[in-house]
C-alpha cells in the first residue's frame, strides 16, 4: 500500500449487519474527526470483482490458495479522506456494488484464504492510527485492540428501506422492499454463520441501534462516544 502522511489518533471500529449504515456513518465520523475511513467490505467486493474478471471458473473459487487471491492484485492507495481500492493498479468504485458482485461477495468472504490475503492490507491501513474502519470483523479480528468499538444494528425493514433509497428508489413498493429485506437477511445469515471471522459483536463493543436515529444523530452519537472516552 502506498501511504503519504502520518496521522495520529485512536482506531474506531464499526461492525454490523448489511445495510446498517456502517460505511456512510464511518465515512462521516472519520471526516468529522479528521481521521481516515477504511471500508473493509469494499476489499471483499474487490476480491469478488477480481475473480469475476479472472479466468478462474466460479466453481473453483473455493479451492484457491491465499496466493491465488493475492494474485488478484487488490491494493489500497491513500486518498484525501480514506483509501481508494485498486485492482491491478486501477481504481474501482461503483463496479464494486453491482448485483453480480453483491450476490457472490459473502461466499468469497467465507473463504479463509480470501480473508487471509487482505488481512495485512487492512492492518497496515491502521498502523498510523486515526482510523474509522467498518465491516464485520473490524473489532473482533482485524483491530482487536481498537480504542472504541461500535456494533451498529437496525431493524431489517429499516435497513432494506435505507438500502433502496441509497440505490436511488424514492418510494419503494412493498414487493421491492420485501425482496431487498430478503437479500440483506440472506447475506447476514451467511456472514453470521460462517466459521471464520463471523459477523458478531465484540465483547467490548458498544451496541448502537440506529432504527430510530436520523443519519446525523448516529454520526453525532459516535463522535460523542469518542469524546466521552477522551480519545480525542
Ligand atoms: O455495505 P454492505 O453492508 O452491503 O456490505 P459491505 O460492507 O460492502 O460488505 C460486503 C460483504 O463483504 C459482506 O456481506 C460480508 O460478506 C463481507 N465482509 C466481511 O466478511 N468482512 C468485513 N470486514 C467486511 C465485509
Amino acid at each position: 500500500m502506498r501511504t503519504d502522511s502520518r496521522r495520529e489518533g485512536p482506531i474506531i471500529t464499526l461492525d454490523g449487519p448489511a445495510g446498517s449504515g456502517k460505511s456512510s456513518t464511518a465515512k462521516a465520523v472519520a471526516k468529522r474527526l479528521g481521521f481516515r475511513h477504511l471500508d473493509s467490505g469494499a476489499l471483499y467486493r474487490a476480491l469478488t470483482l477480481g475473480l469475476l474478471r479472472s479466468s478462474v471458473e466460479e466453481a473453483d473459487w473455493e479451492n484457491l490458495s491465499e496466493q491465488g487471491f493475492t494474485n488478484l492484485d487488490i491494493n489500497l492507495e491513500t486518498s484525501e479522506n480514506g483509501f481508494q481500492v485498486l485492482i491491478r493498479g486501477k481504481a474501482v468504485d461503483s463496479e464494486l456494488r453491482t448485483p453480480e458482485v453483491t450476490d457472490r461477495v459473502s461466499f468469497v468472504a467465507s473463504l479463509p484464504a480470501s480473508r487471509q490475503s487482505i488481512l495485512g492490507l487492512q492492518r497496515k491501513a491502521g498502523e498510523d492510527g486515526g482510523l474509522v474502519a467498518d465491516g464485520r470483523d473490524m473489532g473482533t479480528v482485524v483491530f482487536p485492540h481498537a480504542e472504541l468499538k461500535i456494533y451498529l444494528i437496525a431493524d431489517l425493514e429499516e435497513r432494506a428501506m435505507r438500502r433502496l433509497r441509497e440505490m436511488g428508489g424514492d418510494s419503494p413498493d412493498d414487493l421491492g422492499l420485501a425482496q431487498q429485506a430478503r437479500a440483506l437477511d440472506t447475506r447476514d445469515r451467511s456472514d453470521s454463520q460462517r466459521t471464520i471471522s463471523p459477523l458478531k459483536k465484540a465483547e467490548d463493543a458498544i451496541e448502537l441501534d440506529t432504527t430510530e436515529l436520523a443519519f446525523e444523530e448516529q454520526v453525532q452519537a459516535i463522535a460523542d462516544l469518542a469524546h466521552q472516552l477522551t480519545l480525542l
